[in-house]
This record gives C-alpha cells, sequence and structure tokens, in this order.
C-alpha cells in the first residue's frame, strides 16, 4: 500500500491502541486543539487549575515525547503557536525548539504568509515540516514553490477536507487536484490528507493514492476491522450535496510569495488554535 497511515490525535493512549489495533502505525499529527483535549489537560481545566505558558509547553513536550517512544521510527507532527500577530520569527523560533523535542518531529506551520516564510527558512536548514490548515491548491502550489530543494518526504502539505465539507464543498475535490497538480513536481511535498471524519473520507484518500492519511481513531478503527482493504477505482466516494472543487491550471514555478494564499478557513482555523490553547493558560 502506497498510503502510509497516521494517527490524528494528542492522547498517547490511543496511540497504542492504534498501533494494536493495525499492527503498524507510520506517524501521528497533533494540533493545539487536540493536545486541549487529552484527559490530563481536562482533568486540570474542570478542576479549575489552569496552565502558564511554560507549564503548556512542558505538558506539550511531554506528550509528544510519549507518543515519540511508542512510534520510534514514525513521524510525529508537532503544531507551532500561531495566531494572526505572530511573525514569520517567532514562528522559527518555536519550531527550532520543538524540533530539539524528539528525533522524529515534523514541525506544523500554518500556510499563511508568515507561515511560509518561515517554512521556506526552515527547510533549507533541513528541518522536516508540515504546513497545515491548507483549504486552496493555490496554497499548496505555495508550498511546494516556498520548500524547493527540500529532500523526499521532507515536507507535508494537509489540506483539511471536513472543513471544506462542512461548508458545502467537496473537500475530496482539494485532495484530487493537489495530488494531480505535483505530479508535475519533483515529489519533495507529500500530500497528507487531513480532517478526516468519516470512513468514506479514509477510503477515498487510499483510492487516490494519497501519500499520507491521518485520522482519529473512529475513522481508522471500521477500516482495520474490515481486513485493512484498499478500495479500487469501482470505489464510488458518495459526495452527496457537496459542491465539486474544479482543478485549475497552476504552475510549480512561481516565486511562493506569487501566489494567492489567503483563505477564510485557514484565518478561522488559526484563531480556534489559538483561542483553544490559551483556554488553558492563566
Ligand atoms: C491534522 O493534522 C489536523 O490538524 C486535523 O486533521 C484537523 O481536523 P479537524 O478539522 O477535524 O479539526
Amino acid at each position: 500500500m502506497k498510503t502510509k497511515i497516521f494517527l490524528d490525535s494528542g492522547d498517547p493512549a490511543e496511540t497504542k491502541q492504534t498501533l494494536d489495533l493495525l499492527g503498524y502505525l507510520d506517524g501521528q499529527t497533533t494540533n493545539p486543539s487536540l493536545i486541549v483535549k487529552h484527559p490530563d489537560a481536562q482533568a486540570r481545566f474542570q478542576s479549575g487549575q489552569k496552565f502558564s505558558q511554560q507549564e503548556i509547553l512542558d505538558f506539550y513536550k511531554k506528550v509528544i515525547q510519549q507518543i515519540s517512544a511508542i512510534i520510534p521510527a514514525g513521524s510525529v507532527s508537532v503544531e507551532v503557536y500561531a495566531d494572526a500577530q505572530t511573525t514569520a520569527q517567532t514562528m522559527i523560533e518555536q519550531a527550532r525548539e520543538m524540533n530539539q523535542w524528539i528525533p522524529n518531529a515534523w514541525i506544523k506551520l500554518p500556510t499563511t504568509s508568515e507561515g511560509l516564510k518561515a517554512a521556506h527558512e526552515l527547510s533549507q536548514e533541513g528541518m522536516r515540516l508540515n504546513l497545515t490548515l491548507c483549504f486552496s491548491q493555490e496554497q499548496a502550489a505555495a508550498v511546494y514553490a516556498a520548500t524547493k530543494g527540500a529532500g523526499k518526504g521532507d515536507i507535508f502539505v494537509s489540506p483539511f477536507i471536513g472543513r471544506l465539507d462542512d461548508r458545502g464543498e467537496n473537500g475530496m475535490d482539494l485532495i484530487a487536484n493537489i495530488v494531480k497538480m505535483y505530479q508535475a513536481g519533483d515529489g519533495h511535498v507529500e500530500v497528507l490528507t487531513a480532517s478526516v471524519r468519516n470512513q468514506d473520507h479514509f477510503l477515498e484518500a487510499l483510492r487516490l493514492q494519497t501519500d499520507i492519511i491521518t485520522a482519529p481513531l473512529k475513522a481508522i478503527q471500521p477500516w482495520a476491522e474490515a481486513g485493512q482493504k484498499v478500495p479500487g477505482n469501482d470505489y464510488i466516494y458518495p459526495k452527496g450535496a457537496l459542491s465539486s472543487i474544479p482543478y485549475q491550471e497552476i504552475s510549480l514555478d512561481q516565486d511562493w510569495s506569487a501566489y494567492n494564499i489567503q483563505h477564510d478557513l485557514t484565518d478561522k482555523g488559526l484563531e480556534k488554535f489559538a483561542s483553544d490553547w490559551n483556554a488553558l493558560i492563566g
């Protein structure tokens, strides 16, 4: 099977469960909202206690180290804190620090202009990165251009399909479009299908032969229990009333800063990650 399977979770207990269920696990993605959902963070929050800035970072580091110890040969994504005001320089400093937490880190940066500036610089240092909150083909083209020269598989782009579905657009089309656009490239960016909410997303991402799927345990479990089959081209994705996202002819050869990377869902996603995180800090 070409596609690598990652777990989308901030809880190492689920890492262990998924590893036992599948018999392997290629990696795990985390984000601020997922870390906030960790049972220990929630217990502390419910008891009225908050974290200091340092305590929450120490907590994130501990969780990441536990995940890494369970899947030492896998890829573990760790996300920088970023809101609309965060500069590329601040992201770079966080990324350098987080990258030292474990040997198998991929640092997540938002697909914003500051995030791409940071990605450009950090990829040149050889850091492995995951560009998150991607909602358009043009953003994926910018990720490709900003990280040119990186080693094969060192860079992931994470298109969020569930959040496009939530507003009536067929998120799976974005995956198909990016996979097609990247065929003209050198393969240094892998497509990581993210924001997977259900079994159909999972099966369609497998059929499209996306490089990586990250999914919550609840979407992995039915696939594992049905024998881990890869659907063929006879699988019909039930897109229902979702509207199609047309393919655009976009060259990968422009300067990364020339692409139009603005997307309202990226801005909203950034805000939500920051507010979930900040709610635990007092
Ligand atoms: C993973 O890298 C993403 O952060 C995650 O899949 C987002 O999922 P959601 O849209 O269900 O929050």
